[in-house]
């Protein structure tokens, strides 16, 4: 597959009165044409601000890309004047973000936000501009196209509104559309539904995907590649079945663990992580998952692994994983053994949930369950259970 998108080293810093915040340390990776590459992590990770320094979309101060290349199609993103990436951006290069309500202008219909970026970028006149923003309504599935479009944002639900956005995002047919958690908002229902349509006009549009999730269970059905995110690292990547099948960080299969069961119904869920995210204010000269990981040696405190090649096609940034590990069946500690017990779960192990997303592999037949509330209360328990390790 032709590499459409080549990030290489990108490193991206906050410049605060605490400190210098390590959000982005020194990420590569690439993106075929066509392709759809999920980044997955906890809240925090880097996710966010790694995907808007590709196209410079940092405010600038506090934060500054302070290294790196990012190759779109032939261009060294960062090196273009800002007119140059004026025309990429929302072009050839569209970004969605989880809360269309901040993104939509709520004084505009959605019919004028729409045209008015296929007048720019498209030089369309009124009557084309009004007719292509009809086909792509009628595109992402909300009916009644025509009479919408005089709609202003907040006579829309919640799914409908992020189906508008995904709706201006492919006015001008990009080459890459990047998804900043774009279903995060939004229920079940809504949220498979959404999964569904973006993967049908992946079908028919050929576009290729950055789709961002904290939620590992939500891309099995939807993306070819899958990149774990840690403290601003890349710990993990692979193509999408390995991540299930085969992970190699044991922050992964902590990612997996705490994916819902499908068998256990909505209240009844999750292996939280254990300990607190880190503290990025420091630059880390360990691992920096040593401080929650169940598998920690001496050099993981010394040391910071980087991203290496652990089997064909799938890396990992994990001293065990890099001498050959690949068993991952970490104990269940004290605070989430207490709250599995207290819901009388049955035992919660890793095939179980590698065979539920395997059973599951199509989101848009409603196959997983994804609750929101629960990610939030395993948030809440994790953040309270303290720090484990040392
Ligand atoms: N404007 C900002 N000023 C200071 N720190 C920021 C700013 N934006 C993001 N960060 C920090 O960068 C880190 C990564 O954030 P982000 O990319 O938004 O995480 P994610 O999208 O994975 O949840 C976080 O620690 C966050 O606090
Ligand atoms: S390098 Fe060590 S601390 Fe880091 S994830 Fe691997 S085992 Fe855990
Ligand atoms: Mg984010």
């Amino acid at each position: 597959m032709a590499k459409l998108l080549e990030v290489k080293n990108l490193k991206t810093q906050f410049f605060t009165q605490d400190g210098v915040v390590h959000a982005v340390n020194g990420i590569t990776y690439s993106v075929g044409a066509g392709e759809t590459v999920a980044i997955v992590g906890e809240s925090g990770s880097g996710k966010s601000v790694g995907v808007m320094s590709l196209i410079r979309l940092i405010p600038q101060p506090p934060g500054k890309i302070v290294d790196g290349e990012v190759w779109f199609d032939g261009e060294d993103l960062l090196k273009l004047s800002e007119e140059e990436l004026r025309k990429i951006r929302g072009n050839r290069i569209a970004m969605i973000f989880q809360d269309p309500m901040t993104s939509l202008n709520p004084v505009l219909t959605i019919g004028r936000q729409i045209t008015e970026a296929l007048e720019l970028h498209l030089d369309m006149n009124k009557d084309q501009a009004r007719k292509r923003a009809v086909e792509l309504l009628d595109l992402v599935g909300i009916p009644g196209a025509d009479a919408r479009l005089d709609d202003y944002p907040h006579q829309f639900s919640g799914g409908m509104r992020q189906r508008v956005m995904i709706a201006m995002g492919l006015s001008c047919n990009p080459q890459l559309l990047i998804a900043d958690e774009p279903t995060t908002a939004l229920d079940v229902t809504i949220q498979a539904q959404i999964v569904d349509l973006v993967n049908r006009l992946k079908n028919e549009l050929g576009m290729a995907i950055i789709w961002i999730t904290h939620d590992l269970g939500v891309v099995a059905g939807m993306a070819e590649r899958v990149i774990v995110m840690y403290s601003g690292y890349i710990v993990e990547e692979s193509p999408v079945h390995s991540i299930y099948s085969d992970p190699r960080h044991p922050y992964t299969v902590g990612l997996l663990r705490s994916i819902p069961r499908l068998d256990l119904g909505r209240q009844k869920r999750l292996i939280p992580i254990e300990g607190l995210p880190p503290d990025l204010l420091e630059a880390p000269t360990q691992c920096p998952f040593a401080p929650r990981c169940a598998y920690a040696e001496e050099k993981c405190w010394q040391e910071n692994p980087s991203l290496e090649l652990v089997a064909p096609d799938h890396k990992s940034a994990c001293w065990p994983a890099q001498r050959g590990v690949t068993t991952w069946e970490v104990p269940v500690a004290a605070p989430a053994q207490a709250l599995r017990d207290e819901q009388s779960l049955p035992a919660h192990t890793l095939e179980q949930v590698q065979t539920d997303i395997m059973n599951a592999v199509d989101p848009g037949a409603g196959g997983l369950e994804v609750d929101i509330a629960m990610i939030e209360h395993n948030k809440e328990t994790s953040a309270h259970s303290g720090v484990e390790g040392r």
